[in-house]
């Protein structure tokens, strides 16, 4: 459901890239970010606390959006949906992951790194991607050098984004949003450190979108 992603996507400037190490610490994180003005998530399957985290943020965050990302495998899909995962992200995508976001109503966020990618996805009926790993793989100039070229596909570019490189994606046509760790670091988690979260997520929720 491309119009439900798209509405997900554009809501906020920054969607936060999250591998928890339990469902409360899920909870926790997730009542952070919204309290700085971040209304999604995606919750990487990176950690085995994943699928209940998902779980948990759903009915005891309603006001968050909660995605699940990281999807390899089509058994992970089915996971996630039955979590409760209100979109999926998969780093790349193969034939199994589009077969299985074929029978599902949650609506599936590939990745692509090449023009032939994307133009395969645009095949499939995806006009919106994620773009990984965005700096590694030639950053924002890449990003800029496909919007004239593939003008109907708008991406989430994720991977190597922080507050030092943000605007320089979010300031170009073909950029829904972004995606990345840097709102949730370790250190903070693992000390807790709900507050500290709470002002990386308003920091972030108040940048612009160009798109
Ligand atoms: C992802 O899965 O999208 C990335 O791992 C996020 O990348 P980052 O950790 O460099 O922000």
């Amino acid at each position: 459901d491309t119009k439900r992603l798209l509405a997900i996507l554009t809501a906020q400037p920054v969607v936060p890239v999250v591998a928890v190490g339990s469902a409360a610490e899920g909870v926790s994180l997730a009542r952070a970010l919204v309290a700085g003005g971040i209304g999604s998530i995606e919750v990487t399957l990176r950690t085995p606390a994943a699928i209940e985290a998902i779980r948990a943020i759903k009915a005891e965050v309603p006001e968050m959006v909660c995605g699940a990302g990281t999807i390899l495998t089509p058994r992970q899909f089915a996971e996630a949906e039955k979590a409760g995962a209100e979109f999926i992200v998969s780093p790349g995508a193969t034939v199994e992951i589009l077969d299985a976001a074929r029978g599902s109503d949650v609506p599936l966020l590939p990745g692509s790194a090449t023009p032939s990618e994307m133009m395969a996805m645009l095949q499939e009926g995806y006009e919106i991607l994620k773009f990984f790993p965005a700096e590694q793989i030639g950053g924002a100039a890449l990003l800029k050098s496909i919007a004239p070229v593939i003008p109907q596909i708008k991406f989430c570019p994720t991977g190597g984004i922080s507050m030092k490189n943000v605007k320089d994606y979010l300031g170009l046509p073909n950029v829904l949003c972004v995606g990345g760790s840097w709102l949730a670091p370790k250190d903070k988690v693992a000390a807790g450190d709900w507050a500290a979260i709470t002002a990386l997520a308003e920091e972030a929720s108040g940048l612009t979108a160009d798109r």
